[in-house]
């Protein structure tokens, strides 16, 4: 049998390849500094301090997190923080109000709790928070409804102490169109946008930032006027929902799960030793395209079911006839899912492993403590 691809390492890995994720990282740079859009990118996708070293190198303006645990780890390498997720809960206020001095850090919310909580915590902490209010565009996850609720709010955060009003955000996640079709959605999103600009400018509550930015409307984020700064995450890596959507070429797919196959017994299909907790059980929406994950060198091949440690390939498209023991890369529909679920991120060029990195955002807590003590339970 032929030399097994990386046979240094164990299967499920998740590898990166270098040189494509020092492209991508350049491209959107070069992106955001050609259209006088500031940078920050969300960290959750990588969650690994060293490699928002290589966003802030390229020009990124600092950072985005989605959690506390996050916030922690980027607070070592990088000096402004964006949490773009409602800081609710005493827990998580206490975390934040903890982080270095050193880091300017602006957290998104779209309730009053939230703002009150927030503004009351850093003014007995005597820290200035600065706080971006959260409107929905088009997603309907979070974020206040209407022009209206985003003047109270902002005017609310103007006028608590604690906080400093910095201006809005939204994120555009129901933009999953083809990159060629998103012209009437983005439409729509920038006229949206431009009656909550036009009411805070009226109110005299003009925001210094706009924050919005995903990886699928990324490079289309110039035809948003007002926008001030994007926030992509996936663009790092791309995964096969970024290529489904024209927002990538599938040679721009930086990440993959290194798996064996370990089984050919049923006809028709193979199963390789990456499951749901190595690839995660994420479908692409909006998309003609069934399945979990497909073969980087193979994209016609598709992982059709996962287990949680099978991941079972469709052979019905292809030819090829894969041979226990033989080993695969795969690209998850979700890169930030997938990463969450591994340890170690394993740098490829080519075919060689040229170094690594520990994930060190993923979980909750640094010391993995537990939060409660369960002796006498
Ligand atoms: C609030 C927020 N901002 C930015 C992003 C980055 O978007 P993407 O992963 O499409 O790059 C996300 C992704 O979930 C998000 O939730």
């Amino acid at each position: 049998m032929a030399t097994p691809l990386f046979p240094e390492l164990e299967t499920p890995s998740a590898l990166v390849d270098v040189e494509r994720m020092a492209a991508n990282l350049d491209r959107m740079a070069a992106y955001a500094a050609s259209h006088g859009l500031a940078l920050r990118p969300h960290t959750k996708t990588h969650k690994t301090p060293e490699l928002a070293v290589e966003q802030l190198r390229r020009g990124a303006a600092g950072v985005t997190v989605a959690t506390v645990h996050e916030a922690e780890v980027m607070a070592d390498v990088a000096d402004d923080i964006l949490m773009a997720y409602p800081p609710v809960g005493a827990w998580r206020l206490e975390r934040l109000l903890a982080l270095p001095a050193h880091v300017r850090l602006t957290v998104g919310l779209d309730s009053a709790e939230a703002l009150d909580a927030l503004a009351a915590a850093a003014a007995a902490a005597g820290r200035t928070i600065g706080v971006l209010i959260e409107a929905d565009l088009g997603m309907h996850r979070a974020g206040v409804p209407d022009p209206a609720a985003t003047v109270a709010l902002a005017r609310r955060a103007a006028e608590a102490a604690g906080v400093a009003y910095r201006g809005i955000m939204f994120y555009p996640g129901h933009i999953r169109q083809r990159t060629g079709e998103q012209g009437p959605v983005l439409e729509r999103l920038a006229a949206d946008l431009r009656r909550h600009l036009d009411a805070l400018a009226a109110a005299g509550l003009e925001p210094e930032v706009v924050s919005g930015g995903s990886t699928p409307a990324g490079y289309q984020s110039h035809l948003v006027a007002g926008l001030t700064e994007i926030r992509p995450g996936t663009y790092i890596f791309n995964d096969r929902t970024t290529a489904v959507v024209d927002a990538c070429s599938w040679d721009e797919c930086a990440y993959s799960v290194l798996a064996t196959v370990v089984s050919t017994a049923v006809p028709g299909q193979a199963v390789v030793d990456a499951g749901a907790k190595a690839l995660a059980r994420e479908e692409i929406r909006g998309a003609d395209a069934p399945g979990y994950g497909a073969l980087l060198d193979r994209p016609e091949v598709v992982v059709k079911t996962v287990s949680e440690e099978h991941g079972v390939l469709d052979l019905s498209a292809t030819s090829w006839r894969p041979r226990v023991g033989d080993r695969v890369r795969i690209v998850p529909n979700h890169v930030c899912v997938s990463v969450n679920l591994h340890d170690r991120l394993w740098a490829v060029k080519g075919e060689t492993v040229v170094g690594s990195w520990r994930i060190a955002a993923r979980g909750w807590r640094a010391d993995a403590a537990p939060v409660l003590d369960a002796g006498g339970r």
